[in-house]
Parts: structure tokens; sequence; C-alpha cells
């Protein structure tokens, strides 16, 4: 099959961007998106250009690191699928496709289609953690896990932290990623202890880092490669306000972490 592809090119986060344009031929239908990337990128350094950058690391849909807007979309038009596992297949001969990082305040370009999700990780830096006491694991079965519990705490860890769900909402939201993250500790047994402060702390956070707030769009749902609900939103704030009705306050960074 034969494509043109407009491109994000932008050498460096301080330098302008600009859409450039390639056409191939001979693209393999059974190919991934991102293998027609890779020849895209042989041919150009073949030419002495410099080749497209983007993300990856699995290419296996598990690790997050992949991911950029084709026509608008992130991730692309498949649902459920991360863009490395997507597949020439689910295009057209002759059409044209628009490749762009991900565009939200809180992701700053580095280069190409890649973006700083840096955000991400101080947001899970916050509170993303349960605190455990040095010595010897405790005995497995001693803490029992209801197992609806456990599926549904399953369901919000499956989160890979792409970044897709920022990249769709016209907020620049990250109220389903940081969700996700809350509630997969905050429904374990093992996560109660600070279940209060992990839900300021995280919100806060994210608040602090220049995401936008939540309006209910829901496109966040509609592209997250694994089907997070926004269910998971309307438990963060139901945590969140609880624990501001309670008078929880968010430790201060030097404070040792609860043993
Ligand atoms: S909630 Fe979905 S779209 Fe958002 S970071 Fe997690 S996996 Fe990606
Ligand atoms: S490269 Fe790991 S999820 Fe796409």
């Amino acid at each position: 099959m034969n494509l043109t592809l407009h491109v994000w090119r932008q050498p460096n986060p301080a330098a302008p961007g600009r859409m450039e344009t390639y056409r191939l031929q001979g693209v393999n239908e059974h190919s991934s998106f991102l293998e027609m990337l890779d020849v895209l990128n042989e041919q150009l350094a073949a030419e002495g250009k410099e080749p497209i950058a983007f993300d990856h690391d699995c290419r296996e849909g598990i690790c997050g690191s992949c991911g950029f807007l084709i026509n608008g979309v992130a991730h692309g038009p498949q649902r459920g699928t991360t863009v490395c596992q997507l597949h020439m297949r689910h295009f057209k001969d002759g059409e044209e496709l628009t490749l762009e990082p991900w565009r939200a305040r809180a992701f700053p370009v580095v280069r190409d289609l890649m973006v700083n999700r840096g955000a991400f990780d101080r947001i899970v830096q916050a509170g993303g953690y349960i605190s455990v006491g040095t010595g010897a694991a405790p005995e497995a079965n001693l803490t029992p896990v209801p197992k609806p519990l456990a599926d549904r705490a399953f369901d919000a860890a499956a989160c890979i932290a792409c970044g897709a769900c920022v990249a769709q909402c016209p907020n620049g939201a990250a109220q389903l990623f940081t969700s996700a993250k809350v509630s997969h500790l905050g429904l374990l047994p093992q996560g109660q202890p600070e279940r209060a402060v992990r839900a300021i702390a995280m919100v806060e956070a994210m608040e602090r880092e220049g995401f936008g707030a939540c309006s209910n769009y829901a496109e966040c749902e509609a592209v997250c490669p694994k089907g997070i609900s926004i269910d998971f939103i309307a438990q963060m704030n139901r945590d969140y306000i609880k624990a501001k009705l309670k008078g929880t306050v968010r430790p201060s960074a030097d404070a040792p972490a609860a043993a």
C-alpha cells in the first residue's frame, strides 16, 4: 500500500516545529505502525536526513512508552490499542495520515513525536505507593483480598501511563491516569492506612503540574488503550472530598514516611 504522512518535526523543545510530508510506497499491511516508521527512518537515514524521533520500548502494548496522535486520535483509530500494536491493515491504500505528538501544556515536546511525561512520574512520587516497615515480608495469606476488590484494583492497575488520556482531553486533564493510580492502591486492604493522604497528595500534585480540569468529556476513556473507566475519576473525587472533610493534611515532603 502507498501512504502520505504529514509528520510534526521539531528538533528540540525550544525550536519552532513544522509539518513535513513523506510519501511511502509498498508499505507492508502486516507491519505495525512503528515498523512502518522504522522503514521510513531507514530511508531518511540513507538520504542523510534526520530520522523521526518517537518513543517506544516493549512494542507489546504493556510499557506505555509509545504514543502520538494519528489524524487527531491518540494511538490511532483502533480502540483499545497502543500505537505499537496498531497494524497497517487498518489503513487504506492511498490514505493521508497526520502524526503529531501529544498536545498538552504539561507534556512539553522533547523532539518530533516525543514528549516529556515527567509530570506523571511526579504524581506517582507524591503518593502512588504503600509504605511498609523494613523486615521480613508478611505471610501473603494474612491479608485476604475479596475477589471483586482484587478484580477492580487490577482494572485500575492496568494503566500503563501512556498519556493518551491527557492528549485527547480538550482540557489536557490527567484525571483518568491519576484516578487509576489512586484507586488501584486505595481499593486494596494494604492501601487503606494511607488512602486519605494518598488521594490528597496525588490530586494536588496533578494540579501543580498544570494539567487542566476534568469536565466529563470522557474522551480519555474513549482512547485509553487499557479501557480504564471514568468511574475511577468519580472514586478519586469521592476519596479526595472525604479526606478533605475529615481534615486530612498532606504530609510535608520532608516528613518521614509512615511506618
Ligand atoms: S488511563 Fe489509559 S490513556 Fe491514560 S495513561 Fe493510563 S493507560 Fe494511558
Ligand atoms: S512500546 Fe510499549 S506500549 Fe507501545
